[in-house]
Parts: C-alpha cells; sequence; structure tokens
C-alpha cells in the first residue's frame, strides 16, 4: 500500500509522510492471511538458509502483539504448520522490541542448555490493529515477519565469538499510555485499537536507544567503530538517522528498510537481516549491532557475531 493509496483513505500526503517517516509503502496480509501464516513463511525460508529441518529445532519463540487469536500462542500454530511434534512453541509479547526479547530468550536457553536450537519467529498483522481513520496512526505501520534460527556452537571465548555476544532488555510501565492498544480480553472483551502519543514517543526514542546501546557496548569491549552493520528497529527514519549519528555510525552501515516496509513492529529487525543478508551485504562473521523501542515502553539493544 503506497502512501499515495493511504491518503484516499484519510488526509495526509505522500510528501508529510516522506519527510516525517521515510516511509513510501507498507504490505497489507491478505484477507483470511494471519500473523502465523506470514510467520510461517519466515520460518520456514529462515530453516532452508541455515540448511536445518524442523528437526534440528528444540524450540519455537514467536514475538508478536497481533497473535491470530487471544489464545493458544501463534507459536504453537507455526508449530503445527511445520509439522513439529516435539519440543515447545510459546509467543512474547514486548511489541516493537519484541524480537529483542524474544532473541534474548532463545539465547539464555542455549546458555543454560534448555535448548540446542530455537527458531526466533517476529510477525505481525498491525493493519488489524490501526484505526484507518486516525492519519496520527495508520500511516505508519505494515505487516510482515521475519525469523532466525540460533543454535548453539562452542566458541573459543575470543572477540571473534559468534552468535549473541550481550543483550540488554529494559522497560517502563509509566509511559504506558504512551503507545498501547485501547481493548484486551480481560479490559474490554475486545480487540482494540492502537493509539498513539507520537510526539511523545520520538522525544525518548534517542536517549533510551543509545542508553541500552552503550550497555552492550560496556558488556563486550566493543565500540561503534567495530560494528560492521547497525540494524535497528524501523519505526522512522529520522529516529534510526539521529541514533546513528549519535553513536558516530556511518549510514553506510545502517540497514535501513522503512522505506518500503513502514513499521512492522516485532518483525522490523528480523525483516531488515532478511533483506541485508539475502542482498549480500551482511557476511559471515560480521559484527551487528541491533536495537528496538515501543510500547511499554519496552527497549533493548544486541551485539551479535553472524
Ligand atoms: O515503534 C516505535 C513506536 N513508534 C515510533 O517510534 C513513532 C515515534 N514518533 C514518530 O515517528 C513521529 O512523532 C510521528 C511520525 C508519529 C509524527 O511526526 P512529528 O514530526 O512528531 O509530527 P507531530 O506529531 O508533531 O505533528 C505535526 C503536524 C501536526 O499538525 P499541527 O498540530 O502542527 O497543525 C499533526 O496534526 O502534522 C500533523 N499530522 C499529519 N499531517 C499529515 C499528523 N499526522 C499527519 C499525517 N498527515 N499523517
Amino acid at each position: 500500500m503506497t502512501n499515495r493509496e493511504v491518503s484516499q483513505l484519510v488526509d495526509t500526503s505522500d510528501e508529510w509522510i516522506t519527510q516525517r517517516t521515510g516511509i513510501r509503502e507498507r504490505r497489507i496480509a491478505a484477507e483470511g492471511q494471519f500473523t502465523s501464516d506470514l510467520g510461517l513463511r519466515a520460518a520456514k525460508a529462515a530453516l532452508s538458509d541455515s540448511g536445518m529441518t524442523v528437526d534440528d529445532i528444540d524450540v519455537i519463540i514467536l514475538a508478536t502483539a497481533t497473535p491470530d487469536n487471544t489464545f493458544p500462542a501463534s507459536a504453537v500454530t507455526i508449530q503445527e504448520a511445520l509439522g513439529m511434534r516435539h519440543g515447545a512453541a510459546f509467543d512474547v509479547q514486548a511489541v516493537c522490541s519484541g524480537f529483542l526479547y524474544a532473541l534474548s530468550t532463545a539465547d539464555s536457553m542455549i546458555r543454560s542448555g534448555q535448548a540446542r536450537r530455537l527458531l526466533v519467529i517476529g510477525a505481525e498483522t498491525f493493519s488489524r490493529i490501526l484505526d484507518w481513520t486516525d492519519r496520527t496512526t495508520c500511516v505508519l505501520f505494515g505487516d510482515g515477519a521475519g525469523a532466525v534460527v540460533l543454535s548453539g556452537e562452542p566458541q573459543p571465548g575470543s572477540r571473534t565469538d559468534r552468535g549473541v555476544l550481550s543483550a540488554h532488555l529494559r522497560s517502563d510501565g509509566r509511559f504506558k499510555e504512551k503507545l498501547f492498544v485501547d481493548g484486551g480480553p480481560s479490559s474490554t472483551g475486545t480487540v482494540g485499537q492502537l493509539r498513539m502519543e507520537g510526539r511523545e514517543v520520538f522525544k525518548h526514542a534517542v536517549t533510551m536507544i543509545s542508553d541500552v546501546i552503550e550497555d552492550t557496548f560496556q558488556a563486550t569491549g566493543f565500540t561503534a567503530a567495530d560494528i560492521d552493520w547497525f540494524v535497528p528497529h524501523q519505526a522512522n527514519v529520522r529516529i534510526i538517522d539521529a541514533t546513528a549519528k549519535k553513536l558516530d555510525i556511518p549510514l553506510e552501515k545502517v540497514i535501513r528498510t522503512v522505506d518500503r516496509h513502514g513499521n512492522t513492529s516485532a518483525a522490523s529487525i528480523p525483516l531488515a537481516l532478511w533483506e541485508a543478508s539475502s542482498d549480500g551485504r551482511i557476511q559471515r562473521g560480521d559484527l551487528l549491532l541491533l536495537e528496538s523501542m515501543g510500547g511499554g515502553f519496552t527497549w533493548g539493544a544486541a551485539l551479535l557475531r553472524w
């Protein structure tokens, strides 16, 4: 759906959306196509890229704020569709930070010995929870999914170790009304629609993101100069560029997909990883910095070697 198409629904323009957000178009799931359908396709692509089958996977973690149903977790729908009869599957809900929360959970399960290989998926159908009469929100979001396979392998304990090197998660519920959905099973018995004070989110974003990124540098000894690719959550190109500037990361090292995907919440980072690894930018051994910030507020960052 292009900006021009959105401007046929609400009083907005391609110029406003492009200048304020960097978004030019977003993807909308087809009627009858659910979050689990998008997640399933991403999961199959990730398995195929990694040369593994579902038999190799112990656990599926799906990051989503837009599950097919209140329960069961959409992860079990994907588990069933993949023909996986063993292990466990569950959803993680941290809105736009969901993928980092899921990645960190998966990494911890590997480090504790609870699982060896995990499928981590981010999938969303935000188009279903948007108020398509509210121009301050409906222009911003899109649908999509991405996935990665994490595999526990012994590493030498050097600066070239691969995998998740350090992940840091944060939340602060005092901000929960800045970005939320005004319905739910326990409150209204309805699904509800997304509400956001965009300027308030914007105001906090760069500082919160930069702070948690500093934690990853402190924990690992790496600095911004060591980063090969910065893969941020794709909400607004102005937030992405301001964060890169603050960290002194050149724009050539920043993966940006927001122009074509819009904000796909928990799917945005794995979608960006997919794009930049498929087109050959991200190579095995590259050092990646991931970050996100969203509803809750929740935010987080991770350093990983691909
Ligand atoms: O995933 C994480 C969660 N989300 C985010 O990170 C989003 C964070 N926030 C943002 O990206 C930005 O705040 C927005 C893109 C949402 C808005 O950009 P802004 O530069 O902060 O604009 P604003 O909210 O200050 O609004 C500026 C003007 C207002 O008009 P007045 O009051 O100046 O007359 C709005 O009514 O733009 C108006 N406006 C629009 N005009 C055309 C708001 N939405 C639209 C629109 N089209 N879609």
